[in-house]
């Protein structure tokens, strides 16, 4: 094995170069090599130090597959100690991301430089963590405090020409930045320019500073309730202004090892694995190659079809929009284009980048059009006969090799599959609503889709930005099947004794985005109640699961869409209330099925509903469905609002023990109806052998 960290001389210029594939992260051993290069050019005869990393990116952090294990010398702090005390100045070269630990390698060295399509980058706070080697002191020396503060609490990376303007680097080069940094090592020799370190700049809180601070203190309070991470950020900042450097150090040294300690970054960081985790197929044939794919068509332009479209259009492909008739096409292209113009009026994209979108579109009623397609994914309504049909008419049309997906929530693939001829090629492409908005992209296993097939859909997805997660075939596959557990507990909780805004409160309080009887009136809840009339009694379940939603749906109240379902909505603001309508209806309801109220706490809602997920998740995993623990909180952190900082449903029940979420969920059987609370057997076993969930499907 080559060594990650080499270094050469040319004339008076040492280059340590980082060769540490994939993404160059500080590891032990790129630690260590940067420390023996640093040495070596200390010895010799050279002038200037370039340091750069060779394969697709500068140093992409700190290693994240170190952290949780002892801490092997040198840690990243000696390296930076290093660096900064280097006789020789040291300029940075960077292409790809500069990001976390390998922007604050660069900060504390004397020069930087980026080629232009670099971007530079704090994203720990993604991973509960704050900078920890010096990047809450060093970035606001630079940039001052306003910026960092975004930077940092947001994690957001900035483009090469934004460093430029913000103080981060010296230069960006217009060609490859190792020969540019070459020239500016040169230039530097010439002038006798020397060290130049970042901790020498004076910061000094002022008035204004005071109330940036506060402002984004009460911001963040809001935006990111309940996270630890951006206010212990904050209290960093706040320290670079008020203490010494090397007191500041300290402070962001303490606050990153209780980060560290946080089960919140515990949560995050198995987060980050899971969601790289998730594309992987097991099993997948060796050298399986996913078909190209530059021309997209969709069937149907409503919701799904439309926001599906914006998807695609935006991320460089030509797609082919076919609705049943102009009308409908009419319909659906206004609201793509509303939705566009409301992105330019807040500033997120040019009308430019607009008319390039609108430009990649084809809207059609000709469904001829998509003869030379690649991928075609369908979103009709949600009808197996018709869509059947769809599925037998794109067969008729299309190339022998253009993969057929369906984005259907609950129709079975394989019987879509059967219409055509060719099964192998018919695939689940499940998105979520709005789907130009959420990450969660549902890839479903048909019994003959190919993995070729999946390799493509899984590629495909990826390249619009979506995160992609494996679902083997089963009613509402891994994520909607869930959801009915979580909303027949939601609707318990009241049957028992909350109200729908007690449940709601405990559930964002603790994380979720929105409650669940929120999203219920969003989604609509005349949609439950039609999907339960295709059901047997059998598979609707017991009564009391469903009998108050009934009872809404059939007073008129179908949610957001007719002004009022679990809530009223204020017809200007749009902002919910709660309506004593609905406690009527509850009354009545309970009075119906003998039911006495009692109190029911914040945790037993928050304990009923998540657990209800896992319990689920567990059989999901024992079935196969999913492959493994993590691809399950994937879905759910990406595509239904669970709180990342949580983890997801079956970290959640990992994290607490499986022998407590057993013996909770006995305690579950003394509620209304405890054939809900059947205990998934895999929980069982894994509780009485002592295994983890993490490990089913390894
Ligand atoms: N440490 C260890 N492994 C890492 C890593 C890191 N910092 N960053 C990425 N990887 C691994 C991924 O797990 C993945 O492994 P796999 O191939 O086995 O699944 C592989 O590198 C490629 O990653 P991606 O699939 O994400 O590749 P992309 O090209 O899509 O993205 C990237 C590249 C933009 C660098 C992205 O990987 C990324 O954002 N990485 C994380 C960056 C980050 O969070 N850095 C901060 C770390 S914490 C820190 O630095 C603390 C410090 O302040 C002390
Ligand atoms: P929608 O009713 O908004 O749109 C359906 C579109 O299909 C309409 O524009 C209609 O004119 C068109 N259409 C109907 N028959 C057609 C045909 N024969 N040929 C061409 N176009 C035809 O429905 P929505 O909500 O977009 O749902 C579409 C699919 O996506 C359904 O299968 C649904 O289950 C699924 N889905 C819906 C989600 C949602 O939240 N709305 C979320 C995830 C999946």
């Amino acid at each position: 094995m080559t060594a990650p960290v080499s270094y050469t001389v040319t004339g008076r210029i040492g280059t340590i170069v980082i060769d540490s594939p994939p993404v160059n992260a500080l590891s032990h051993g790129v630690r260590q090599g940067i420390i023996e290069c640093l040495k070596v050019a200390e010895a010799d005869d050279t002038e200037v130090v370039i340091l750069r990393c060779e394969g697709r990116t500068f140093i992409a952090g700190a290693d994240i597959t170190e952290f949780g294990k002892p801490p092997q010398a040198p840690t990243l702090a000696a390296v930076l100690a290093a660096l900064e005390s280097h006789p020789k100045p040291i300029v940075v070269a960077i292409h790809g991301t500069a990001l976390g630990g390998g922007l604050e390698l660069a900060l504390c060295c004397d020069y930087r430089l980026a080629g232009a399509t670099a971007k530079v980058g704090l994203p720990e706070v993604n991973l509960g963590l704050l900078p920890g080697a010096g990047g809450t002191q060093r970035l606001p020396r630079l940039t001052g405090l306003e910026q960092a503060i975004d930077m940092i609490t947001t994690g957001r990376s900035i483009t090469a020409h934004d460093a430029l303007t913000a103080g981060i680097l010296d230069e960006v080069c217009s060609g490859d930045p190792a020969e540019g940094a070459a020239a500016f090592a040169k230039a530097l020799i010439d002038k006798g320019a020397g060290k130049r370190l970042t901790r020498d700049i004076p910061l000094a809180i002022t008035d204004d500073d005071t109330a940036l601070l506060s402002q984004a203190r009460d911001t963040i309070a809001k935006r990111l309730k309940g996270q630890t991470a951006p206010q212990r950020i904050l209290d960093c900042l706040e320290a670079a202004g008020t203490m010494t450097f090397d007191e500041g150090l300290v402070a962001e040294r303490r606050a990153f090892e209780a980060c560290m300690e946080d089960p919140q970054s515990t949560a995050l960081r198995h987060l980050f694995f899971a969601e790289r985790m998730a594309s992987k197929i097991d099993g997948m044939a060796v050298g399986t190659e996913a078909q190209p794919v530059k021309h997209v068509g969709i069937i149907g332009a409503g919701t799904m079809g439309g926001g599906i479209a914006m998807c695609f259009a935006q991320s460089g492909f030509s797609v082919t929009l076919v609705d049943q008739d102009q009308e409908g096409l009419e319909r659906g292209l206004g609201i793509i284009k509303k939705n566009y113009e409301i992105s330019v009026k807040r500033g997120r994209l040019s009308a430019e980048q607009v008319e390039g979108f609108l430009r990649n579109l084809e809207p059609t009623t000709d469904w001829q059009r998509l003869q030379n397609v690649d991928l075609v994914i369908e979103a009709v309504f949600e009808n197996l006969e018709l869509k059947q049909s769809v599925f037998q008419k794109l067969d008729n049309i299309c190339a022998a090799d253009t993969i057929l997906a369906s984005n259907t929530s609950y129709q079975s693939i394989d019987a879509l599959a059967a219409a055509t001829n060719r099964p192998d090629r018919v695939v689940g492409m499940h998105f979520f609503s709005p789907a130009n908005v959420m990450r969660l992209l549902e890839v479903v296993r048909g019994a003959a889709s190919s993995d070729t097939t999946l390799a493509t859909a899984m590629a495909v997805g990826k390249k619009i930005g979506k995160v992609c997660a494996l679902s083997g075939m089963c009613y509402g596959f891994i994520g909607n099947r869930m959801l009915r557990h979580y909303g027949r507990e939601a609707a318990l909780c009241v049957m028992e004794g909350a109200s729908p805004a007690q449940v709601d409160h405990a559930m964002e309080r603790w994380g979720m985005a929105m409650g669940p009887m929120a999203v219920g009136d969003l989604a609509g809840l005349d949609i439950g109640y039609r999907a339960r009339e295709q059901l047997s009694d059998e598979e609707k379940g017991p009564r009391i699961n469903f009998l108050l939603a009934d009872r809404l749906v059939e007073a008129g109240r179908m949610g957001q869409k007719s002004g009022a379902g679990y809530y009223r909505y204020n017809p200007e603001t749009r902002a919910r209330e709660e309506d004593p309508a609905v406690a009527e209806i509850i009354d009545a309801t309970r009075a119906e099925l003998g039911i006495t109220p009692r109190q029911v706490s914040e945790e037993e809602i928050v304990d009923r509903l998540t657990l209800a997920l896992a319990n689920e998740g567990a059989r999901i995993l024992e079935e196969g469905i999913a492959q493994r623990a993590s691809d399950i909180d994937v879905v759910y952190c990406f595509g239904y609002g669970f709180p990342r900082f949580r983890g997801g449903p079956m970290h959640v029940a990992e994290s607490r023990g499986i022998q407590s979420v057993v013996d909770t969920i006995a305690r579950f059987h003394g509620s209304l109806a405890a054939e809900n609370w059947l205990i998934a057997p895999l929980l069982a076993r894994l509780a009485a052998q002592g295994g983890r969930l993490a490990d089913i499907g390894r």
